[in-house]
């Protein structure tokens, strides 16, 4: 009999609390002593994402092709990376570029990067912007993050135009993440590290509820989900071969005692290691893409 799938328990997230935290500091240091987290959102790292990001930024430019100066907002824009390359996708195309984030100190990196686009500090559930006023409206790696999802995904329709595009990205972290590995050690640690990011996310399913809230909005219309896969060739890859931020929740793990040193440090010698050299830590990713457009 196959066992059925474990139920991570949603909660308040421990990351929401602290980027609310971060935001009241003016700080971009978002620590969470409940998950172990500490981490500078305003840090560059390898994002094996990239392909997706492009790909929206390329579906946005195109939706906005035949409007006059359109303008166009990512909400949680952070540093102003998806601005960036939705600029580069619209070429010499004019638009009006918005960005809107929690955090005021990721917002001045953004602005040294894009001079000419403008971005304010703000809150998904409360947008500072008037009614239908923006010809698409972008967020990734937000709802998550936000308690209240539905509300949220209203402001952003709110805000958006008539036959405006939207489009959301988000993982689904219950399940975000598989490695391919044959060592059972190996696999149970990763399987603890997942299901503890998880548990720090206030909406750990964001991807499905999102997907399940559009298709049955009453002002949406050419609801699509679209999947977004990559692989980790091992776990360095993406943050830094110094794995801060793994340390960081293994340490956390062991002090609630869900995982033994020895496992925390079996992962940590077999991620730096040959193993990893080897494919033994190898990582499938899996996003989804939701556009739309209000009706
Ligand atoms: C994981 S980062 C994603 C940043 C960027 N969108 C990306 O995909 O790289 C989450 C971002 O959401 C912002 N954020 C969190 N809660 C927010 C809220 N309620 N309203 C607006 N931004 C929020 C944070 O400040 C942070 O910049």
């Amino acid at each position: 009999m196959t066992e059925p799938p474990k139920k991570v328990q949603q909660t308040e997230g421990g990351f929401t609390a602290a980027y609310r935290n971060a935001a009241a500091a003016g700080s971009a240091q978002v620590s969470d002593s409940k998950s172990g987290l500490s981490i500078d959102h305003r840090m560059t790292f390898r994002d094996p994402s990239m392909p997706l990001r492009e790909r929206i930024a390329a579906r946005i430019a195109s939706s906005v092709q035949g409007i006059d100066n359109p303008s166009c907002i990512d909400v949680a824009c952070s540093t102003g990376t998806d601005l960036g390359l939705l600029a580069r996708a619209l070429g010499d195309k004019p638009a009006q570029l918005h960005g809107v984030d929690l955090m005021e100190a990721t917002l001045q990196v953004a602005r040294e990067k894009l001079p000419a686009a403008s971005f304010v500090q703000g809150d998904v559930v409360a947008l500072p912007y008037p009614d239908v006023h923006f010809d698409s409206v972008q967020t990734s790696r937000l709802l998550v993050h936000v308690p209240d999802l539905k509300k949220a995904i209203d402001e952003m329709i709110r805000v958006l135009k008539p036959r405006g595009t939207c489009v959301i990205s988000e993982g689904e972290m219950e399940k975000a993440s598989v490695m391919l590995s044959n060592d059972d050690r190996l696999l149970r640690v990763s399987e603890a590290l997942r299901d503890h990011v998880a548990k720090m996310c206030a909406n750990p399913r964001a991807a499905s509820e999102a997907y399940r809230y559009i298709l049955s909005h009453a002002d949406a219309q050419d609801v699509c989900i679209e999947p977004f896969s990559f692989f980790l060739k091992k776990p360095g890859d993406m943050m830094g071969p110094e794995l801060t931020h793994e340390r960081q929740f293994l340490a956390k793990l062991v002090s609630e005692g869900a995982l033994s040193q020895a496992d925390a440090d079996h992962y940590i010698a077999q991620a730096t290691g040959r193993s990893a050299e080897e494919g033994n830590l190898l990582q499938l990713f899996f996003m989804a893409e939701i556009s739309f457009r209000k009706k």
